[in-house]
């Protein structure tokens, strides 16, 4: 068993003392492991792992004047990994809320009070200017962005002024900054327009098509949008999805029509947004994070649209997630926010992939409960609103480690495929790593057994052995272990990736690199609540 033997720190290259094991008797678990070219596996794009940003406070993310230099360093982090940084769509909720004013510097906002449960809420009033869009300069070199104009309004005028801003904004960053405007969406969540006063109890995907072709028509001359164009639209971003050819779907905008009208056939992807529920009615925080980390709840929540992707790429069009994260409203106080958040990024960015889910788009906002990364220095906590002893810098949070790791995993070399391996346990899951050679390279498994600080001293772990099957290369006989160590589930900060931290007052990573080196046939251990990466090798 790996943790009973030796431990190398490879900055120093130090053998450090021999770590026992842990004195339970480990679980073991059998884990069938296909080797050489698999035909069901599916490739990640560099940047699965993207961003949605509610607009309101956009600037507090890239820096209006002044690049925010620890959001820029948490987004190069990624970058760096991956070779391209993450996509962004900034809109969302508040893109609906934004009206336009020539000239304005950068933006007037109306905020509602907060409260315990939102302690901060979205802006209720947004009126943007131009330099608004334009501090999109201040994004990392080479990243790509979808951005939302307001459609719940119904001000033509006002779509049309935001639009031009954006497009603006993007003729004026040189090719060298390499940043792309791939998208305009138009309207956030249009399905439920009917439940915020933006439409009448009546409102329908029928009368929704028609109104999205009017405003597209628009946009696609103003920006321009056109056959040619990079820039394209995104279709759907409805907050719920009814999977039928009747209702707020992929399927009811393709029955409806919207393929067909000129501005439809400008729409490359279709979004869809999705959050696992509310969080706040599972009992107790502990069974909160237990729920959201649980294998048989994440694929449940992707699960349900497999139909909806399966009808968009009949169509030859992309699908992402273009706004998802844990629980709605926010997040979830010490649910969304907690250790156990790095391990629920990690099943749910690669399950997705296994259903052809293109992308994802974590949303984030300024002191959101869910949020990767706290950009701006916070005053009142995030959990409820009270004040803080003193002010909170900006900061990660422990679902940015996942965000490293999938981009680790995805590596720089291009043409990385995930597949899901069939692990026999309803607390552990599995994926293989295919290189674009076909071979396999890399393993990753997520212990989601909730180990938390009321549970004791006892930490279960199982064991597990691999077992390679197929053919195309040898098997495997060397493994490189690298692990994301969590002290208990509900902790909201002190992971290490490798033994490294990332929780750090420039966001860049700090800490001795620790990898353990092993033979792959004496299996290894993994301890509930954590995630391991196996780099194998001959
Ligand atoms: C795992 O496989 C080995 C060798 O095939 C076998 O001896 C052992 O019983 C299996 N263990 C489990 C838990 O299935
Ligand atoms: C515009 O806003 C920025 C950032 O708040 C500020 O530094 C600058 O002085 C403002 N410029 C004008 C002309 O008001
Ligand atoms: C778009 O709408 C604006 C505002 O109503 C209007 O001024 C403009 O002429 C429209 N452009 C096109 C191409 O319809
Ligand atoms: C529509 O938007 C324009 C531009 O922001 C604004 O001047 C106008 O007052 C708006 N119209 C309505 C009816 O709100
Ligand atoms: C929706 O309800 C409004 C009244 O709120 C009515 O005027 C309209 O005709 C209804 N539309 C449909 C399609 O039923
Ligand atoms: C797109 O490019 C093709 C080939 O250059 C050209 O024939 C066509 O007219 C262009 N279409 C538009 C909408 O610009
Ligand atoms: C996610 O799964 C949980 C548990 O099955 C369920 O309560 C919740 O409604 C699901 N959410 C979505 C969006 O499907
Ligand atoms: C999708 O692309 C394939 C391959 O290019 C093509 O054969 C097929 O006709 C396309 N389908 C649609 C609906 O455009
Ligand atoms: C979150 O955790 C903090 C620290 O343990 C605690 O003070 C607070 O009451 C918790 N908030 C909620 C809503 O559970
Ligand atoms: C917290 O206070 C500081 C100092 O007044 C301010 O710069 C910062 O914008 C505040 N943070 C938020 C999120 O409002
Ligand atoms: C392919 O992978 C999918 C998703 O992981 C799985 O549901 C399916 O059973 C696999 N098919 C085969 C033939 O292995
Ligand atoms: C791996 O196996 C080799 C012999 O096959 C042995 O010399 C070495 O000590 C083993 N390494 C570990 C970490 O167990």
């Amino acid at each position: 068993m790996l943790d009973a033997r030796c431990t190398i720190m490879f900055a120093n290259l130090l053998l450090s003392a021999c770590i026992i094991s842990s004195a339970l008797q480990a679980r073991a678990i059998n884990v069938s492991v296909p080797l050489g070219i698999s035909s069901n596996t599916t490739e990640v794009s560099p940047s699965h792992i993207s961003f949605s940003i509610e607009q309101d406070r956009w600037t507090d993310w890239v820096g209006a004047t002044v690049k925010n230099e620890f959001f820029s360093n948490a987004i190069t982090n990624l970058a760096e990994l991956t070779g391209q940084p993450p996509r962004f769509r900034i809109g969302a909720d508040s893109e609906d809320h934004t009206d336009f004013q020539p000239g304005l510097n950068f933006s007037e906002l109306v905020f509602p009070v907060p409260s315990a449960a939102i302690p901060y809420p979205e802006a209720s009033s947004i009126v943007v200017g131009e330099a608004f869009y334009a501090a999109a300069r201040n994004l990392v070199p080479g990243t790509h962005v979808t951005w939302g104009v307001n459609l719940r309004s119904l001000n033509l005028t006002a779509a049309f002024l935001e639009a031009g801003a954006i497009a603006e904004a993007f003729n004026s960053f040189s090719a060298s900054s390499g940043l792309v405007l791939d998208a305009i969406e138009i309207g956030n969540e249009a399905d439920i327009y009917t439940f915020n006063g933006g439409r009448p109890a009546n409102f329908t995907i029928e009368e929704y098509v028609p109104q999205w072709t009017s405003f597209a028509s628009n946009v696609s001359t103003t920006v321009p949008i056109t056959a040619n164009t990079t820039t394209k639209f995104w279709g759907g971003a409805f907050a719920d999805s009814d999977h039928s050819t009747t209702g707020f779907s992929p399927q009811g905008l393709f029955s409806n029509g919207i393929l067909r009208t000129a501005p439809g056939m400008l729409i490359d992807t279709i979004s869809q947004h999705v959050y696992s529920g509310g969080g706040t009615d599972c009992g107790s925080t502990d069974q909160c994070i237990q729920d959201m980390i649980t294998k048989a709840f994440i694929r449940g929540n992707l699960s349900q649209f497999i139909p909806d992707i399966a009808a968009t790429k009949s169509h030859n069009l992309t699908y992402v997630l273009g706004e998802t994260n844990s629980y709605f409203n926010h997040g979830s106080a010490n649910v969304s926010n907690s250790a156990g958040a790095a391990l629920w990024v990690l099943d749910y960015a690669f399950f997705a992939a296994t259903l052809g889910i293109e992308r994802l788009y974590f949303h984030e906002g300024v002191g959101y409960k869910y949020n990767f990364i706290q950009p701006v220095t916070l005053n009142v906590s995030i959990d409820d609103a009270t004040p803080l002893p003193e002010p909170l810098p900006p900061h990660i949070q422990p679902a940015y480690y996942g965000a490293i790791i999938v981009a680790e995993i995805i590596g720089n070399t291009g043409g990385l495929s995930v597949s899901e391996l069939s692990v026999n346990s309803d607390t552990l899951s599995g994926y293989a790593f295919h290189s674009n050679t076909g071979q396999l390279i890399k393993l990753l498994f997520i212990n989601s057994d909730g180990f938390f600080a009321s549970s004791g001293s006892n930490r279960p772990s199982v064991h597990l052995d691999l077992d390679f099957t197929g053919t195309g290369q040898p098997s495997p006989s060397r493994m490189t272990v690298k692990r994301l160590e969590i002290g208990h589930a509900d902790d909201t900060s002190g992971l290490t990736w490798g033994g490294q931290t990332y929780e750090t007052p420039d966001g860049l990573v700090s800490g001795t690199l620790s990898l353990e080196e092993g033979n792959v046939t004496d299996g290894l251990d993994i301890p509930a609540t954590q995630a391991v990466l196996v780099n194998l090798h001959d």
